[in-house]
C-alpha cells in the first residue's frame, strides 16, 4: 500500500504578499496551527507516514515546524504550557520526513517530477496545503485512498464549482461511473469562464502513480509557461483510468486571502471552540 504523501510547497505564494515575502504561505496560522500540519495531519490519518516535502529558498519554517525544538522543550518542561505541544509532538513521532529543493519555480508539475528523487517507483498522495479540506469524517486524502484501495487507478479530488470560478482551476470531463466517480476523459487548465467543458474543479488532493514522471518529463511548458500536471494528467488518462471523486467536506482556497479568512472563521467556530468545550 501506499506510504508517501508529496508536499509541493516552493512557491512564492504571491497572493498573500507581503506576508510571504520572509515566511513561507504553507506556514500561515488558520487559528493556532500553520496550514501545513493540517495537510500532515491528513496525510497521516490516512495511513501516509512518509512526508516529502518540495521545497524551495526561504521555506526553512516548515522544516523547523516538524522538527524538536531542543531549547522551547525545555523551557517550557513540566509547564502548563507543555501541553499546547503535544499535537506537534504527536505527528514528529508518527511520521518521517525528507525534503528536496525545486530549484526554480516553474509550475506544479515541475514540483512534483522534483520529488521523484524523494518519491521513487511507487505510487503515492500529494497534498497542497493551501488548499485547507475538513469533513467530520474521514479526511479527503483517506476518502482517495478507499477509491485507490478498491480500483488502484490514479485517482483526483474534485468538487463543483460556479461557472465564473472555473479560470482558477483544472477542469475535468468524464464518465460517472457510480455516483461521484468518473472515469476522466478531457481535461482543460484554468479554462475562460463560459469556454470550460463541466464545472468539475481539480483541487489539490492526488493519487498519483510513478508513470506520472515519465509524463512530466515530456510536458512542455503550458499555460503561465509553467509545466501543468493538468498535462501529464490527461496523457495518461488517455492510455489508463485516472479517476476523478468527488470528496465530501469542505475545502477553501487558503492560497487567496477571502478564502483563508473564511477558514479561519470556520475553524475557530466549529473546530477551535469544540475542542476547547470538550
Ligand atoms: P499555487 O499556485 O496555489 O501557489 O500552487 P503559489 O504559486 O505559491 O501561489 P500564488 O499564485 O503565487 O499566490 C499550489 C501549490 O503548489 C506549490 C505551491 O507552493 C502551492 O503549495 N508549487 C507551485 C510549487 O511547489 N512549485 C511551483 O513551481 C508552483
Amino acid at each position: 500500500m501506499l506510504k508517501k504523501c508529496l508536499f509541493p510547497v516552493a512557491g512564492y505564494g504571491t497572493r498573500f504578499l507581503p506576508a510571504t515575502k520572509a515566511m513561507p504561505k504553507e506556514m500561515l496560522p488558520v487559528v493556532n496551527k500553520p496550514l501545513v500540519q493540517y495537510g500532515v495531519e491528513e496525510a497521516l490519518a490516512a495511513g501516509l507516514h512518509e512526508i516529502c516535502f518540495v521545497t524551495g529558498r526561504g521555506k526553512r519554517a516548515i522544516h523547523d515546524h516538524f522538527d524538536i525544538s531542543y531549547e522551547l522543550e525545555h523551557q517550557i518542561a513540566g509547564s502548563d504550557k507543555e501541553s499546547y505541544l503535544v499535537g506537534i509532538r504527536d505527528i514528529i513521532q508518527q511520521g518521517r520526513f525528507a525534503s528536496t529543493r525545486q530549484l526554480e519555480v516553474k509550475g506544479l508539475g515541475h514540483a512534483i517530477l522534483t520529488g521523484e528523487l524523494l518519491v521513487g517507483n511507487e505510487p503515492f498522495g500529494v497534498i497542497l496545503a493551501d488548499d485547507l479540506c475538513l469533513n467530520d469524517g474521514p479526511g479527503v486524502m483517506s476518502q482517495l485512498m478507499e477509491v485507490y484501495r478498491r480500483t488502484g487507478s490514479t485517482v483526483v479530488a474534485i468538487e463543483e464549482v460556479p461557472e465564473q470560478e472555473v479560470s482558477k482551476f483544472g477542469i475535468v470531463v468524464g464518465e460517472e461511473e457510480e455516483p461521484g466517480l468518473y472515469r476522466v476523459t478531457d481535461m482543460v487548465e484554468k479554462p475562460q469562464a463560459g469556454q470550460a467543458p463541466s464545472n468539475l474543479a481539480i483541487i489539490g488532493r492526488y493519487i498519483l502513480s510513478p508513470s506520472i514522471f515519465e509524463l512530466l518529463r515530456h510536458t512542455p511548458p503550458g499555460k503561465n509557461g509553467e509545466i501543468q500536471l493538468t498535462d501529464a494528467l490527461l496523457m495518461l488518462a488517455r492510455t489508463s483510468r485516472v479517476l476523478a471523486y468527488k470528496f465530501e467536506g469542505r475545502r477553501f482556497d487558503c492560497g487567496s486571502v477571502g478564502g483563508f479568512v473564511e477558514a479561519t472563521n470556520f475553524v475557530y467556530q466549529h473546530v477551535y471552540q469544540r475542542g476547547c468545550d470538550a
